[in-house]
């Protein structure tokens, strides 16, 4: 297994390559600020289904507390509920820099999960009273909003651990 500094040093080199293939047009815009927007939806369900179009045939799992943990995916490092659609988002502030925000994008992929704590049988009781839905997080999307740079973290495959 790779040590922590060494995917750090693949993650450096990543990040400057993507940096360096990126258009000058890109490049020329400056930001004002840089966050990383960890979001996904929750379900009530061991294992949510989806139709071929996308939709979830899984009920939304309303007001469950969602935490972000990192280092080695053990640290809560923040926390949030769930909205009426099961959504959740957590906004973090790297470092002001375009370079910082896009290691701490993808250090907090490789490093970073989406752990729900409140037991399905909250919003089913039909459902387990332990065990967790967990999801890892995938780099969807980095997007301007006015002098904003928002990077978009999805927690897109929640799985069930007892
Ligand atoms: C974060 O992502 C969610 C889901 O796309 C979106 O609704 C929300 O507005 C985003 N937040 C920010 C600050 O960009
Ligand atoms: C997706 O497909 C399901 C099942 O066919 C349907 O009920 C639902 O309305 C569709 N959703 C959208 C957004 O098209
Ligand atoms: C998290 O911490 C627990 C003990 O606190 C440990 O058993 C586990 O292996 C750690 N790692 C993960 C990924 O859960
Ligand atoms: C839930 O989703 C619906 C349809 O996409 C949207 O209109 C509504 O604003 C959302 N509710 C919340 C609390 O985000
Ligand atoms: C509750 O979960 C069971 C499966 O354990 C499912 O069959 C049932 O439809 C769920 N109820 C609701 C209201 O979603």
């Amino acid at each position: 297994m790779a040590t922590f500094n060494s995917m750090l040093f693949l993650t450096l080199l990543v990040a400057i390559s993507a940096l360096m293939a990126a258009p000058s047009a890109v490049k020329a815009q400056r930001f004002d600020n840089y966050i990383i927007n960890i979001t996904g939806t929750v379900r009530c369900a061991v294992s949510a289904t989806f139709f071929a179009n996308g939709s979830s045939a899984s009920r939304p799992f309303t007001n469950a507390n969602v935490q972000l943990q990192c280092r080695r995916r053990n640290t809560t490092i923040a926390s949030t509920t769930t909205d009426a659609n099961g959504t959740f988002s957590i906004i973090r502030d790297p470092p002001l820099g375009r370079l910082t925000a896009l290691i701490t994008y993808s250090i907090t992929a490789r490093t970073c999960r989406a752990f729900v704590t409140t037991p399905l049988s909250a919003c089913n009781s039909t459902l387990p009273t332990s065990g967790n839905l967990v999801s890892s997080l995938t780099q969807s999307s980095i997007n301007t909003v006015g002098n904003t740079q928002v990077y978009t973290l999805r927690a897109d495959n929640f799985v069930y651990s007892t």
